[in-house]
């Protein structure tokens, strides 16, 4: 019984999860090609701008946990939150495949993926203890106490300091280039 629930578990949560982790990668390297053997190179840059946009956007669900959006299932905000964040990773993977001169701009990328990486591992725990949640385990006071919550608490004190750092380095690279721009 606890085994079924463990493969099922795996199979609609874990998988789906890997599926879209690999496909970003696999995806941005495509794209990138693309975009070198038709000559489109220049588009990578423009990515820049919009990949950023669409990783603030992901931040609606920060601002609808801590109510300065008062209304809406915070489960669709979350969703939200996934999509803008991997589309928004797809588009900077491309931006950043353009070429390699700087290193900072690319340690940005590398936290970047380790920070969409860990987004889906948080995912994962956060789908399984929606999953707990379902089932009733025993009453809400245990709930709270379960293994699977302490552990999405625990992996929260991972994911923060990661993407501070991350926002810390894009926001540097961003400065440059704008400093850069005013110079020429
Ligand atoms: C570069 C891309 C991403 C950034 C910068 C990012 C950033 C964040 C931040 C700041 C939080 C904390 C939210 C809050 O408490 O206000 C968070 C939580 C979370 N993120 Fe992401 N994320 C990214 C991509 C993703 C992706 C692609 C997924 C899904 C596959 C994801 C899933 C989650 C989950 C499940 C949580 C926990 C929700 C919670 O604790 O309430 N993230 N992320
Ligand atoms: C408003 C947002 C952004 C703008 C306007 C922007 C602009 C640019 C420009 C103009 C270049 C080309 C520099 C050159 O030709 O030497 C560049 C390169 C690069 N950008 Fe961005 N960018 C933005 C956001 C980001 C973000 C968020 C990341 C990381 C996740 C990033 C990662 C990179 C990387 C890795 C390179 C290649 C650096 C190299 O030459 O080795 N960019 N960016």
């Amino acid at each position: 019984m606890e085994t079924e629930m463990q493969d099922s578990l795996l199979m609609r949560l874990a998988l789906p999860l890997l599926f879209s982790f690999t496909m970003l990668v696999v995806l941005a390297l495509l794209f990138d090609y693309f975009l070198h053997v038709t000559g489109f190179v220049w588009v990578g840059r423009y990515l820049g701008v919009t990949g950023t946009l669409f990783l603030l956007f992901s931040f609606v669900y920060s601002a609808r946990k801590r109510k300065l959006v008062r209304s809406g299932p915070i489960k669709t905000f979350l969703m939200l939150h996934c999509r803008g964040g991997w589309v928004g990773t797809l588009m900077l993977l491309v931006h950043s495949g353009v070429h390699f001169n700087a290193l900072l701009p690319w340690a940005a990328t590398a936290l970047m993926v380790i920070v969409t990486g860990s987004g889906h591992v948080g995912q994962y725990i956060y789908g399984k203890a929606r999953e707990e949640m379902k089932r009733g385990v025993g009453n809400e006071k245990l709930y709270w106490d379960t293994l699977t919550v302490r552990t999405l608490g625990q992996w929260r004190k991972v994911h923060m300091p990661l993407v501070s750092l991350f926002l810390g380095l894009a926001l540097l690279h961003i400065l440059s280039i704008f400093f850069l721009w005013n110079w020429r």
